[in-house]
């Protein structure tokens, strides 16, 4: 079995009216992370764009993230997967990012990459926050894990089938973990990989792992779980899949090395 180096960038929230609040650019911290990579001599097989890609939906920052990704010398050469979020617009994610017509149903979408499958899902429900898997989408689920992969399978989504202990996001997981969790049940699902929360966390389904990446705009402050409250600053995650275990690192945006 091969490995593969997954980067996933997860709440990106391109803003094309720049600063979302004081100290919070989306922008900036995408272009930073990209330096990042490119610094370290990070090349992914893989980028995973987990959600809220653009935060109000509107196409021209879709255009730029995907130009960004095409010029960076560290994504450049990376299979990218687009996943949309609750504020992703389906229609013009689909025509800025995947080169489809203007459609409205759920996006939904098989990748491979040597012999390792993503099974990316569109959990959004349109005009509102929290996530849900329609039928639609279970079907396709369950009629892509039919046979198993070769080197096994991520399943990609925004929405976490698991809850924040920051009580308002908890609200606006996915609200139905069990139909998740039955279709993957006995599959050969190796990690469920989710943004959403703005924070790091690592749950299960099942017996299946869960991860809950950061974002990479702004992050949600863990020490208050009865609020969300905003905190500047933004992290991508590192994702290792290996032979027999996958590995999520946090990379920050925002390091300094000690003098
Ligand atoms: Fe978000």
């Amino acid at each position: 079995m091969a490995h593969h180096l997954l980067i996933q960038f997860s709440d990106v929230h391109l803003s094309v009216g720049g600063e979302l609040a004081p100290g919070v650019d989306p922008d900036a911290n995408l272009a930073r992370a990209l330096v990042l990579l490119e610094e370290e001599g990070v090349a992914p097989d893989v980028v995973l764009c987990t959600g809220d890609l653009a935060n109000e939906g509107e196409e021209s920052s879709y255009r730029a993230f995907a130009a960004a990704l095409l010029a960076s010398p560290a994504t450049a050469g990376a299979t990218i997967v687009f996943v949309p979020g609750n504020h992703d617009r389906r229609g013009s994610f689909r025509t800025a990012l995947l080169g489809e017509g203007p459609g409205e149903g759920p996006i939904n979408q098989v990748v491979w990459h040597d012999g390792l499958r993503i099974v990316a899902l569109d959990s959004t429900v349109p005009g509102a926050d929290h996530g849900h898997l329609a039928p639609e989408t279970l079907a396709f689920l369950t009629d892509a894990l039919r046979a198993p992969a070769p080197e096994g399978t991520l399943v990609v989504l925004h929405h976490p089938p698991s809850p924040s202990p920051i009580a308002p996001m908890a609200q606006l997981r996915l609200d139905n973990p069990g139909d998740l969790e039955r279709a993957v049940a006995g599959a050969d699902v190796r990690t469920i990989i989710c943004g959403h929360y703005h924070h790091a966390a690592a749950g299960s389904l099942g017996k299946i792992p869960v991860w809950m990446s950061p974002s990479t705009a702004f992050l949600g402050d863990t020490s208050v779980v009865d609020e969300f409250r905003l905190v500047p600053g933004g992290a991508l995650t590192r994702l290792d899949v290996h032979e027999s275990e996958v590995v999520a690192t946090v990379v920050t945006l925002a390091i300094a090395p000690c003098p």
